[in-house]
């Protein structure tokens, strides 16, 4: 059984000042694309960092099962040792992917230039999330699925013996919709460019390259970019440094402003700028974070980041901003709940679609917990008058890793404790969440 299948109530009661140094697991995008590359690589991978959490381990169980070799060594290092471009095997049995976006749609563009037929399913989340806008690109390459209404998961996808290079113009602003053309694209002979006119993270590119691929990138005259893959590279194995989540520092990060008296070090965090929005955001807000030893690791940028107790103000959270902090509006939506004044967050029509809809998820919990917040089409407007929040509510996570965290970091701050009805969705992304938490100075307990 895995732990997700079972349920863990948890309350978090008021923090004392938070102290000390933490490290938070490795980043989630990269790891799962540390492990399809390592995957189809010639020789031998090795990761430092990777994140142990359920959702990668979904995906390196996904690459055993197509045909590489991937163990973990005692040392916390992860080895693969590949099969190619273009020389996945058709897997046995269905690839349960979990609670994995990620993880679920980049390796249906990676298996869709397969000629053999994979099965995709996932939990009772990721079986909900829209997967039109993958069939859709992924079709055009000469790929076949069979799937529920919408797309949805449980999902065959018959992949293609002669693939056909696209040029596919994004519809919305997503990382994984942009990363699944190029893989897919990966065993594709020609060229295969993904448009995207706002720009998303941009891992995979990077790592592409780290591994060999060649990868152009072209900013265009109306605004964004033509990324461009040249097909059937040959990829060699080489040692990837995961840097630690900044979706995850997120957590402590505010933590640590909302809790009177704290400071903290949060180390080696990855400082991407693509996914940075969330920093930049809590600068303007009056947050008193310094960014130290920023250096690259790995081919990323990271740095350390010491954060102290701040009083913070409303701001208006500019929708071109969206895609560098798309996971980070539920804890944004949090410290504005503390902040003086109103916090304006524009353009979140993409947290409809997340491992719930984080525009209710959050809208609801802020609610439930006194905070007086609205939803404007798909703005989240949050006012808050400088004093901590109500809290005092007990909310529903929805099997959302991340709404969980907000809400656990909302009851360290708030005037009576919160609750959530079930912490198991956590260990997707943040394994260990409540021992970091509470080794600088929260009180989270299963209840
Ligand atoms: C991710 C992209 C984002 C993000 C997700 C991770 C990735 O999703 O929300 O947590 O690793 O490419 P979208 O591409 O749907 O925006």
């Amino acid at each position: 059984m895995s732990a997700s299948s079972l349920v863990i109530p948890m309350m978090s009661f008021a923090a004392r000042p938070l102290a000390g140094e933490a490290k938070v697991p490795g980043d989630k995008s990269i790891s799962h694309r540390a492990l399809m590359f390592g995957a189809l690589a010639i020789g031998r991978s090795t990761i430092e960092g990777l994140l142990e959490g359920e959702d990668v381990l979904r995906t390196a169980e996904a690459m055993r099962r197509l045909g590489a070799l991937v163990t973990r060594q005692e040392d916390g290092r992860w080895i693969l040792h590949g099969r190619g471009v273009g020389g996945l095997a058709e897997p046995e049995d269905v690839l349960d992917m979990g609670n994995a976006g990620t993880g679920a749609r980049l390796l249906m563009g990676l298996v869709a230039s397969h000629p053999f037929t994979a099965v995709f399913t996932g939990d009772a989340s990721l079986r909900s999330r829209p997967m039109r806008r993958i069939v859709e690109p992924l079709s055009r390459i000469g790929a076949g699925f069979v799937g529920r209404s919408g797309g949805r998961l449980p999902l065959a996808v018959i992949g293609t013996a002669s693939p056909i290079p696209l040029t596919y113009e994004l519809p919305m602003p997503s990382a994984q919709v942009k990363s699944a053309v190029l893989l897919a694209g990966l065993n594709t002979p020609g060229i295969t460019t993904v448009i995207e006119r706002q720009a998303t993270r941009d891992h995979t590119e990077l790592m592409l390259r780290s591994f060999g691929a060649q990868v152009d990138v072209e900013t265009l005259s109306g605004g964004g970019r033509a990324i461009s893959v040249t097909g059937q590279p040959e990829l060699t194995g080489c040692s990837i440094k995961v840097p630690a989540d900044p979706s995850s520092a997120a957590f402590p990060v505010v933590a640590a402003l909302l809790v009177d008296g704290s400071h903290i070090v949060v180390t080696s965090v990855g400082t991407n700028p693509l996914r940075s929005g969330l920093y930049q955001t809590l600068l303007e807000m009056g947050a008193d974070i310094t960014v130290a030893n920023a250096r690259i690791e790995g081919g990323e940028p990271v740095a350390d980041l010491v954060v102290r107790a701040s009083a913070l103000s409303g701001v208006d959270v500019p929708p071109e901003r969206a895609p560098t902090m798309i996971d980070e509006y539920p804890i944004l939506a949090v410290a504005a709940a503390f902040a003086r004044g109103t916090t304006r967050m524009g353009g979140l029509a993409e947290l409809r679609v997340k491992e719930s809809d984080r525009l209710a998820a959050v809208a609801g919990g802020l609610a439930a917990c006194g905070v007086r917040v609205e939803i404007d089409g798909d703005d989240l407007i949050v006012h808050g008058d400088g004093g901590p929040a109500e809290g005092g509510a007990t909310i529903a996570v929805n099997l959302d890793h991340r709404i969980g965290m907000s809400f656990l970091v909302m009851g360290m701050a708030a005037r009576r404790p919160v609750g959530i009805d079930d912490a198991s969705a956590i260990a997707t992304s943040f394994p260990g969440f409540a021992g970091l938490m509470n080794g600088l100075g929260a009180k989270i307990e299963k209840i």
